[in-house]
C-alpha cells in the first residue's frame, strides 16, 4: 500500500528549484492589466472627498474605480455581508481599500494608489481590548457563555484561590507567497480565476455575487499556494473580485498581488486576546473550579471572527478535565484590521488561558508545573469513565496521559528538571528554563454543515488516473496524502495518480480546506470514487467472483491483468471508468449558542517538551531542545506528518516569542514587514529536535485510521513560551508579569520585575 510511505511532497522538487508555478507565475496574455488599490490613511472617519485626477492621469492608468462604479455586490466578507470591496462613507481602519486602480504594470498601479487625495472627517477610534469593553463595541449583543458544574459554588470552597491574567498578541501569517489572484475573461462573458486560495468555491461565489452572474459562469482554479495558514479563507476574495470586475468592464486579463507590505497592511492576522481567569485549587493542585474570561480583538468586520472566538472557547480545557468551569467570551470589534483565521482557529489562544493558570498555580503551591498539569488531565480512554468537556462531550478517545508519560522517559524530564535547577542556582546571569505541554485538539469544522468533501476520479483507457478533490494544497502535502489514498485503493504506484489543481468546475460546493481536515474529508471522498470505480471494473472482469487490485495488477481467481489491462478492457466493455466520491463527516451535532454537544468527531493530541535559556541582561534567548511526541494516528505520510509537526511548532513558538504586532496610536500598523517583524528563521529552530509519532491508530473511522495534523502541533509551540517564563521564574520571587509575545524586552522587563 502507497499509504504509510514516506514519501517526499509531491512538488518538493518544484518548490526547491522554482518550477511550482504560483498565480504570479502563471503566464498571462500581453494584454493584461494590473490592480493594485488606494488605501484609507486614517483608521476611522468619514470620508468627506475623494480627488483621484492625479491617479487617472498617471503613466500607465488605464481605470480608476470607487465604490460607485461596482456593477453588483460591493462585498467580500465570508460571513455577514459586512465587509465592501470598496469603501462606501465610512473607513474602518488604516488600511482599508478606497479606490482600484487598472494600469498597465503592476508598478505603475502601485505608484498610481499612491496619488489619491482623500479628504476625511475622523472621529474617534477604537484600537484596544480595553477601549472597545468601556465603549461595548462588539459583534454580538453580549457575551457568550459557556460551562459545566458549579464554577461559583466551587470557587468559594476551594482551598486555595488565585486570579490572573494572561495577554497575547496577534501573528502575521506570513505566507511566503503574498495574497494574489488572475481573471481571465472567458468565452460568452464567463470568467475565470486563479487565485492563491483556500477556498475556490467561495472565490466562485464571491465572484458571481460581484458580477451577478450565476455561479456556473465562474470558474476558480488553485494549483498550489505558497502557504495560507489560515490567511487565505477569506482574505483572497478582494483581490479575485476585484480582478473579476475589472477583467469584465475590460475584457483584459486582471492581475493583482499585493506586495508584502499591503498584504501586512490590507489583511486580517490572528486575533489577539486577554484572557483573566479565576482558579480555585487544592494543595496538589488539582483544579476544583475556573472560570476564564476571554477577549478576543476581532477588528472591524466579521470575518470569521464568532467561529475562531467558538474555538477559543471550545478548547479553554486543553487537555484537563474541569468540573466546574465556566468560560465567558467578548468578541470585540476594533478600527484595525480584521482579524482572521490562522491555524488553530482560536484554539491556541484559547488554550494559553489554561496553560498560565498550570504555571501560575504551580508556582503558587512551589510545584513542579508538569506535575500539576498531569494530575489535572483527562483520563486515558479504558482507565475508568469518561470525562466530560466544558461543553458536555465526553472524551472517550484519550490517551494524553500514556503520551507524556512517554515524553517524559525518553526526554529524561526527571533529569534534565534537576540539571536546570543545578545550573540556575550556579549563574546568575544565565537562567535555564524547561517545559511540558500537553495538547488536546478537537477535529472537525464547528460550522457542521462544512464536513463534506468531494472527489473526481478518472481512470483513463491505458490505466493512468487523473484525481481530483475539494481540497487545496498550501504546502501542507495534502495533494501527495490523498494520491497516496487513490494509488492504495487501486494497488497502483504513486507515479500512475496523477495529481491535478482544485477547480470548481471538476468538484462543487467545496468547504475551504481548513480546520485541518483536508485529508480527513478529501481521502475519504476519494476513496469512495475509488471504489466506485473499481467495483465496476471487478464487475466486469470478476463477473460476481471476488477480484483484487495489488501491486499494479487485477487479480480473480487464476487470472489476472495489469492496471492498463484490466482498464482497456472494461473500456472496450463499455464500462464507465469514471466516479465523483463524497463524504461527509459523522456524528457531529451540537449547539454553537448553548455550548453544549459533539463538535468534534475526535482529538489530536500530542506533548511537547522545551528547553530554553535566556540572559537575564538583554533578554536575549534561544530554545535549546525540543523533544515533540505527536499523535497523528496511523500516519497516511509520516514524513509529510513530521514536516507537519516540525513547522508548526515552531511556527507557534514563533507566535510567542518573537513575531510583534506593534500599532500606534493612530491605528497604524507599525511592523508590516520583514524588517520589523521576526518570525522564526532556520537558524532559530531548536538545534536538538526530537519528533516522533504515537503510534497508534485512530480510534475513529477516518482514512485509514489517520488523524488529521495540520493545525495540532502549532500548539506544542506553547511549551517554548512556557519554558521562558520557567527561566524568567528562577530569577527571584517577585511578579511574573511574561506575556505573549515574549520577547527580548519583555523578558528583560519580566526578569527585572520579577528579581524586584
Ligand atoms: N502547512 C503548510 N506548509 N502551509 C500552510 O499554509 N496551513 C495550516 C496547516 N499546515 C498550512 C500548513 C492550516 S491553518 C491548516 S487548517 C491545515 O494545514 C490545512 O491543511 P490540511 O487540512 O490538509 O491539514
Ligand atoms: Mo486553518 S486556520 O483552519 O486554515
Amino acid at each position: 500500500m502507497t499509504v504509510r510511505n514516506a514519501l517526499a511532497h509531491d512538488a518538493a522538487r518544484g518548490h526547491v528549484t522554482g518550477a511550482a508555478r504560483y498565480v504570479d507565475d502563471i503566464p498571462t496574455p500581453r494584454d493584461t492589466l494590473h490592480l493594485a488599490f488606494g488605501l484609507s490613511t486614517v483608521a476611522c472617519a468619514e470620508v468627506t472627498e475623494m480627488v483621484l485626477d492625479d491617479v487617472r492621469g498617471a503613466d500607465g492608468v488605464i481605470d480608476v474605480l470607487t465604490a460607485h462604479d461596482l456593477p453588483f455586490a460591493n462585498d467580500v466578507s465570508p460571513s455577514v455581508h459586512d465587509e465592501p470591496l470598496l469603501a462606501t462613507g465610512r473607513v474602518h481602519y488604516l488600511g482599508q481599500p478606497l479606490f482600484l486602480v487598472v494600469a498597465t504594470s503592476h508598478l505603475a498601479a502601485r505608484k498610481a494608489a499612491r496619488l489619491g487625495k482623500i479628504s476625511y472627517a475622523e472621529t474617534p477610534s477604537i484600537l484596544t481590548i480595553d477601549h472597545a469593553m468601556q465603549a461595548n463595541s462588539r459583534f454580538e449583543d453580549g457575551p457568550r457563555v459557556y460551562g459545566q458544574g458549579d464554577p461559583e459554588g466551587a470557587l468559594a470552597t476551594a482551598v486555595n484561590r488565585l486570579s490572573g491574567s494572561v495577554t497575547m498578541g496577534g501573528q502575521e501569517h506570513f505566507y511566503l507567497e503574498g495574497q494574489a489572484a488572475l481573471a481571465l475573461p472567458q468565452d460568452n462573458g464567463d470568467t475565470l480565476v486563479h487565485s492563491s486560495t483556500q477556498h475556490p468555491t467561495e472565490i466562485q461565489h464571491k465572484v458571481a455575487e460581484s458580477l451577478g452572474v450565476p455561479m456556473h459562469a465562474v470558474r476558480v482554479e488553485v494549483r498550489r499556494m505558497g502557504g495560507g495558514f489560515g490567511g487565505k479563507e477569506s482574505q483572497g476574495n478582494a483581490l479575485a473580485v476585484a480582478c473579476a470586475i475589472a477583467a469584465n468592464r475590460s475584457g483584459r486579463p486582471c492581475k493583482m498581488r499585493y506586495d508584502r507590505d499591503d498584504d501586512m497592511m490590507i489583511t486580517g492576522k490572528r486575533h489577539d486576546f486577554r484572557i483573566d481567569y479565576d482558579v480555585g485549587f487544592d494543595s496538589d493542585g488539582k483544579i476544583a473550579a475556573i472560570t476564564f474570561e476571554q477577549f478576543a480583538r476581532c477588528g472591524w468586520a466579521q470575518d470569521l471572527s464568532l467561529p475562531v472566538a467558538d474555538r477559543a472557547m471550545l478548547h479553554a480545557d486543553n487537555a484537563y478535565f474541569l468540573p466546574n468551569v465556566r468560560i465567558t467570551s467578548h468578541r470585540l470589534k476594533t478600527n484595525t484590521q480584521s482579524a482572521t483565521a490562522f491555524r488553530g482557529f482560536g484554539g491556541p489562544q484559547g488554550m494559553m488561558g489554561i496553560e498560565a493558570a498550570m504555571d501560575d498555580l504551580a508556582r503558587h503551591l512551589g510545584l513542579d508545573p508538569f506535575a500539576v498539569r498531569q494530575i489535572n488531565m483527562y483520563r486515558d480512554a479504558g482507565t475508568g469513565a469518561p470525562q466530560t468537556t466544558p461543553y458536555g462531550m465526553t472524551v472517550s478517545d484519550g490517551i494524553i496521559n500514556q503520551l507524556c508519560e512517554s515524553l517524559v522517559e525518553t526526554s529524561n524530564y526527571h533529569a534534565k528538571r534537576r540539571d536546570i535547577l543545578d545550573f540556575n542556582s550556579n549563574n546568575h546571569i544565565l537562567k535555564k528554563g524547561l517545559s511540558l505541554t500537553p495538547l488536546k485538539f478537537g477535529i472537525s469544522f464547528t460550522l457542521t454543515h462544512l464536513n463534506q468533501a468531494g472527489a473526481l476520479v478518472h481512470v483513463y483507457s491505458d490505466g493512468s488516473v487523473m484525481l481530483n478533490h475539494g481540497g487545496t494544497e498550501m504546502g501542507q502535502g495534502l495533494f501527495q496524502k490523498v494520491a497516496q489514498v487513490a494509488a492504495s485503493r487501486f494497488g497502483l504506484p504513486i507515479d500512475a495518480i496523477k495529481i491535478t489543481a482544485t477547480d470548481t468546475a471538476k468538484v462543487p460546493n467545496t468547504s475551504a480546506t481548513a480546520a485541518s481536515s483536508g485529508s480527513d474529508l478529501n481521502g475519504m471522498a476519494v476513496a469512495d470514487a475509488c471504489d466506485k470505480i473499481k467495483a465496476r471494473i471487478a464487475n466486469h472482469l470478476g463477473q460476481g467472483k471476488p477480484v483484487s487490485f495489488a501491486n499494479g495488477m487485477v487479480t480473480c481467481a487464476d487470472k489476472s491483468w495489469t492496471f492498463a489491462e484490466a482498464a482497456q478492457s472494461a473500456y472496450q466493455a463499455r464500462v464507465s471508468l469514471s466516479a465523483t466520491g463524497f463524504y461527509k463527516t459523522p456524528d457531529v451535532a451540537w449547539d454553537r449558542i448553548a455550548g453544549t454537544g459533539q463538535p468534534f468527531f475526535y482529538f489530536a493530541y500530542g506533548a511537547a517538551l522545551t528547553e530554553v535559556v535566556i540572559d537575564t541582561l538583554t533578554g536575549e534567548n534561544r530554545i535549546l531542545r525540543t523533544d515533540i511526541l505527536h499523535d497523528a494516528g496511523a500516519s497516511l505520510n509520516p514524513a509529510l506528518d513530521i514536516g507537519q509537526i516540525e513547522g508548526g511548532y515552531v511556527q507557534g513558538a514563533g507566535w510567542l516569542t518573537t513575531e510583534e504586532l506593534v500599532w500606534d496610536d493612530t491605528g497604524a500598523l507599525r511592523t508590516h514587514a520583514p524588517a520589523t517583524y521576526k518570525i522564526p528563521a532556520c537558524s532559530d529552530r531548536p538545534p536538538i529536535f526530537n519528533v516522533a509519532l504515537w503510534d497508534a491508530e485512530n480510534p475513529a473511522d477516518t482514512i485509514y485510521k489517520s488523524k488529521a495534523v495540520g493545525e495540532p502541533p502549532f500548539m506544542l509551540g506553547m511549551s517554548a513560551y512556557f519554558a521562558l517564563q520557567d527561566a524568567v521564574a528562577a530569577c527571584g520571587d517577585g511578579p511574573m508579569t511574561l506575556s505573549a509575545p515574549a520577547t527580548a524586552e519583555a523578558i528583560k522587563r519580566a526578569v527585572d520585575a520579577r528579581r524586584g
